[in-house]
């Protein structure tokens, strides 16, 4: 079985449209790939689901979100000098396209990464995901400005990519961050091709789905190959906040002397999914053919413009309350949370080692990563992880999980898995384990493919 979207029946009388006409992307069964996760979610209510790496829910219980909108209100007239009527005004009529919280995520990201960054070179956005957008549809006008990504990756990337019509080059993760020589390689053979390659997407801090920390070398390296190479890094920077505190690398974006990389942030991790702000970094130069120099996040809030108008400012301002309760830290905010996440991740790997002992493991060909922050582990299989042993699974024992090849751009991965730890309680990813080792032992499952 793969994905698929929901189907609807026939009216006579009504128009119809032929898919093979519009999008191509549409037929692509990665598109429908997370609506056909939720969809398997909702058939086994009683499962126990690895599957989303939504945020835990129970912090959502304690939200204050009129708090928070009140305390931006207050910055706005107390420390901006607005008054009340203007702060309203700033809160419920259309905004800047920009955003208006710019200023306060510029001293969020000095003070949490140590980067200098002016507001002017911040884009507010619909969550990360506008971002990406933004960036692609920019960086890559014509058939022959390529994207390449980091292969595995979230899907976010992979889709926004088929939505625009760009066809990814797909480089291989590697347990360091990423195969450079292959890099190296794909950028030689796309000019080779009369193609250039503008940009890599990359989650060097905890990636989903791998939960890979990029080295320091090898960051280095990836802006140097940046260089070498005349292409842009996309930083995702999802799950950095997930570091054991002091043990944070710099990002890429922190190292970055030239102005090689796109910074791109989301709120939905660290405050809330549901208040959908994002963030992007583009502080690159542009030169115009009559010599005039712009900031690239001018030429993405143009853009932007025309595709969301502005990201809601009242949603602007619960993240922008939030970060001046914390001292006006975005690692603040996210810190009892960065705490939860980590122990959930802790206790999913231990509960792996109890329920999967080496002998079991060498028996059944089992094996997993051990990532040290993220929400994710990857879990190899002997048998083909798909949709359909996904539903037996959740069938016969009651656990959910995500199939890796979702999360490949070439096919590869179809032996593995991926366990998410951040929306479950212990006692949960306790049982959900045990129920997942009874699915590994369970021959009839692991024989079949
Ligand atoms: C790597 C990565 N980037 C970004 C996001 C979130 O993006 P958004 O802000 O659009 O919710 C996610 C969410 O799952 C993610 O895994």
């Amino acid at each position: 079985m793969t994905p698929h979207s929901s189907s609807a029946t026939p009216v006579a009388g009504r128009a119809q449209l032929h898919k093979p006409a519009l999008l191509h992307a549409l037929a692509d069964p990665a598109l429908g790939a997370i609506s056909f996760l939720n969809e398997v979610i909702d058939r086994f209510p009683q499962a126990i689901s690895f599957a989303p790496g939504a945020p835990f829910a129970k912090f959502f219980d304690d939200l204050d979100v009129a708090r928070h909108i009140e305390r931006y209100e207050r910055h706005l007239v107390e420390d901006k000098g607005l008054t009340p009527a203007r702060a309203k005004r700033r809160l419920y009529q259309y905004g800047p396209a920009q955003g208006v919280i710019n200023d306060l995520l510029a001293r969020a990201l000095r003070i949490d990464h140590g980067m200098d960054v002016a507001p002017e070179a911040i884009v507010v956005t619909v969550g990360c995901q506008e971002a990406m957008v933004l960036a692609l549809r920019a960086l890559c006008p014509t058939p022959d400005d390529l994207l390449a990504i980091v292969n595995p990756c979230f899907v976010g990337i992979a889709g926004a990519a088929k939505v625009l019509g760009i066809d990814p080059v797909a480089i291989d993760e590697t347990s360091s961050g990423v195969d450079l020589g292959a890099l190296d390689r794909a950028c030689i053979a796309a000019r080779r091709d009369g193609q250039r390659i503008r940009a890599l997407y990359v989650a060097p801090d905890f990636s989903n789905p791998s939960g890979t920390l990029m080295d320091l070398p090898t960051r280095h390296a990836l802006l140097a190959a940046a260089r070498a190479h005349d292409f842009l890094l996309l930083e995702d920077d999802a799950y950095g906040f997930t570091a054991e505190s002091g043990s944070a690398l710099p990002t890429l974006k922190a190292l970055d002397a030239e102005g090689r990389v796109i910074y791109l942030g989301t709120c939905a991790k660290i405050c809330l999914p549901g208040v959908r702000v994002g963030f992007m970094v583009a502080d690159q130069e542009v030169v115009d053919e009559a010599g005039k120099t712009t900031l690239l996040a001018s030429e993405l809030t143009l853009i932007k413009s025309m595709l969301t108008v502005n990201t809601s400012p009242i949603c602007q301002a619960i993240v922008g309350g939030m970060m001046l309760e914390h001292d006006g830290s975005l690692a603040a905010v996210g810190r009892e949370k960065a705490l939860l996440y980590r122990r959930n991740l802790r206790h999913l790997l231990d509960a792996l080692s109890r329920h999967l002992p080496p002998a079991l493991c060498a028996q059944q060909h089992v094996s997993w990563n051990e990532p040290q922050g993220g929400f994710f582990v990857r879990v190899r299989l002997p048998v083909v992880a798909d949709y359909a042993l996904l539903e037996r699974c959740a069938a016969r024992h009651g656990v959910l999980w995500t199939p890796m090849s979702s999360f490949f751009l070439d096919g590869a991965g179809r032996h593995e898995l991926r366990l998410a730890c951040s929306y479950l309680t212990p006692e949960e990813i306790d049982e959900g384990v045990a129920r997942f080792a009874r699915f590994v032992a369970d021959d009839k499952l692991m024989r079949s493919s």
